[in-house]
């Protein structure tokens, strides 16, 4: 319970609004957590899974299967704040249509009241939300997701918090039926930056119903962070471990489903290498005393993407959801437990698809959505960094920005300087995933892997990127790396095997951090001496290993004129640092 009395009168207010049958204030506790579980179970929506622990299979509407971005709106008061790369909508405009959909949009449902803090609790880099929810799905993966309960509420005392709302908008009103999965075709995943506040209207999945994840720790998060002179970025945070060295920890931004989970849990194919996990998906960081960059995972869990997750690609993840895991449009096995493609070699002779269909190995379509998900808790994965729940954070040595790039990108490069790493982060693009409704395989810049997630203007967000490096001591600031695991060949195979041998990229990025490797100076960015990057027991040919990190200068050029017609679209609010990059960058081109 809460003597919050903002806390008690907006969701008394909303539930004037909302007309739920009842309110539930969640507590956290284990015996609440059972109870909505077996509710689930009784509805229909949740299958118990015989082979894990207290886990669960449940499929949504087909509809409804990831980020809706045409759908995600930034409705600050001056639409430039929004920017050119969101959705902008008057905030006043924005709240009378909301208020029309949420009007009655519980009835006939409970309201739950979910106090949550993104980071551990009390610490000064987190923070507090407060989600109303009419979905029992939502609660159960906010309990995994977040620090969720009344420890929240002890914390919060009469403090502030962001207000999250959300509904599946599926009223169960004049004798209407329950259905496993309800939500409605309108949908609206709404953010007011000026008052820190979510609506999330129509949709039961992912991002935008779990509104501690995308819409505050990156969308809200984004905006506190510039107000506040921090950083709020869709990275996973690593610590690595040299065979007798000493531990650096690494933040690292790709877009949706370019191998985040993968390489914050690496199982490094190089002898004596330690990788530990404090994060796969978002990093919140804020400058310590000594006037370095400390990062914390906002998350208590991974809502990590299924397919092609295996005990070969990524066997920490696999043994963080053996227990205590939910499994969402996955498919369910003859024996009571899940399937995904790629999970085994060998396909499972039957099973029921994510349309609760039979499924065999002759059926044309996959079993498992392409953005099927698990949800684990963050403390069962085996190589969980012993600090990750550290109150002050881990000191952040280098960043990685890359994307998926079949051709044109180096395996990896280091920037000349803190600026050339920001013109970096901004010039991420990648071939497009299941992890956001649209085109696969169409390429989109995404700066900063933060296109969905940058709750002010992108041009502010790069200015942000800019100041940061004039206005502290850049000798401590992490050293800024791309990578790209995805080139490919004339004959469009991978050329770099990827997932464990990456630790070998992440050795030359410790080594370039300690000062003990020497690098190439190109045009895009310093490469690797050839004899100095780790090639042992690698099964790639010289040759190849050139090719990985060719820079064409044709190509060079092209991509540079690209980006300035890219940078067109922000105008005047391009930082000019941007744009001298560029200029750099061409120069070192010509000179080549
Ligand atoms: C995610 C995403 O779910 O980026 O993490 O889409
Ligand atoms: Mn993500």
């Amino acid at each position: 319970m809460t003597n919050n009395q903002k806390l008690k009168d907006w969701v008394k207010q909303m539930a004037e609004l909302c007309q739920p049958d009842s309110i539930h204030w969640c507590d956290g506790s284990e015996e609440e957590n059972r109870n909505i579980l077996d509710l689930c179970v009784k509805n229909g929506q949740f299958k118990p899974l015989k082979k894990r622990e207290n886990s669960y299979w449940v499929v949504s509407d087909p509809s409804d299967v990831a980020r809706v971005e045409k759908r995600t709106f930034i409705c600050s008061g001056n639409k430039e704040d929004a920017g050119p790369t969101n959705n902008w909508m008057d905030p006043n405009e924005m709240k009378s249509i909301l208020n029309g959909l949420f009007n009655g949009c519980m009835k006939g449902r409970t309201m739950y009241v979910i106090p949550f803090s993104m980071g551990p609790l009390g610490s000064k880099i987190s923070h507090i939300g407060v989600e109303l929810s009419d979905s029992p799905y939502v609660v159960t993966n906010m309990r995994i997701m977040t620090r969720m309960g009344q420890k929240v509420l002890d914390i919060l005392g009469d403090g502030d918090f962001v207000k999250a709302a959300h509904t599946v908008g599926y009223p169960l009103d004049n004798g209407k039926k329950d259905i496993d999965w309800p939500c409605n075709d309108t949908k609206y995943i709404v953010h007011f930056p000026d008052d820190k506040e979510i609506w999330s209207y129509g949709s039961g999945y992912g991002g935008n119903a779990l509104l501690g994840k995308k819409c505050f720790a990156l969308r809200i998060a984004s905006v506190l962070a510039r107000e506040q002179g921090w950083l709020a970025e869709h990275m996973l945070i690593l610590g690595v471990t040299p065979p007798g060295g000493e531990k650096k920890y690494i933040a690292a931004a790709f877009p949706s489903a370019c191998g985040k989970t993968n390489l914050a849990m690496l199982t490094p194919s190089l002898p004596g290498w330690k990788v530990e996990t404090v994060g796969d998906d978002i990093a919140w960081m804020k400058f310590g005393e000594d006037g370095r960059m400390y990062a914390i995972n906002p998350e208590n869990g991974f809502f990590g993407v299924a397919p092609g997750t295996s005990m070969k690609t990524n066997a920490n993840a696999m043994l963080s959801m053996t227990k205590n895991s939910i499994f969402t449009n996955v498919a369910y096995t003859d024996d009571g437990d899940v399937w995904w493609e790629g999970m085994t070699e060998e396909k499972p002779s039957h099973l029921i698809d994510w349309h609760k269909n039979d499924w065999t190995p002759k059926s044309t379509q996959p079993s498992a959505h392409p953005n099927s998900r698990f949800t684990a808790p963050a403390s069962q994965c085996p190589v969980i960094d012993p600090a990750w729940e550290d109150p002050k954070g881990v000191p952040i040595s280098a960043f990685l920005f890359g994307g998926r790039r079949a051709s044109f990108v180096p395996l990896i490069t280091e920037a000349y300087d803190w600026n050339h790493g920001v013109f970096m982060g901004s010039s991420c693009s990648s071939e497009m995933t299941a992890a956001a409704a649209g085109t696969v395989g169409k390429l989109r810049h995404d700066p900063f892997a933060m296109l969905p997630f940058c709750g002010y203007n992108m041009a502010d967000y790069f200015n942000h990127w800019i100041n940061i490096g004039k206005t502290h001591d850049v000798s401590k600031l992490p050293k800024i790396f791309y990578v790209n695991w995805f080139r490919k060949d004339e004959n469009g195979k991978f050329m770099w095997p990827g997932f464990g041998d990456n630790i070998r990229a992440i050795k030359w990025v410790i080594d370039r951090v300690n000062g003990t490797a020497g690098a190439v100076d190109t045009p895009i960015g310093r490469i690797p001496i050839a004899d100095e990057f780790d090639r042992s027991d690698l099964k790639l040919s010289q040759d190849n290993f050139k090719k990985l990190f060719e820079v064409d200068k044709e190509q060079g050029i092209t991509e540079l004129n690209e980006m300035r017609e890219y940078y067109k679209m922000f105008g005047e609010k391009l930082p000019k640092e941007l744009a001298a990059e560029v200029d750099k960058a061409e120069e070192r081109y010509k000179n080549s």
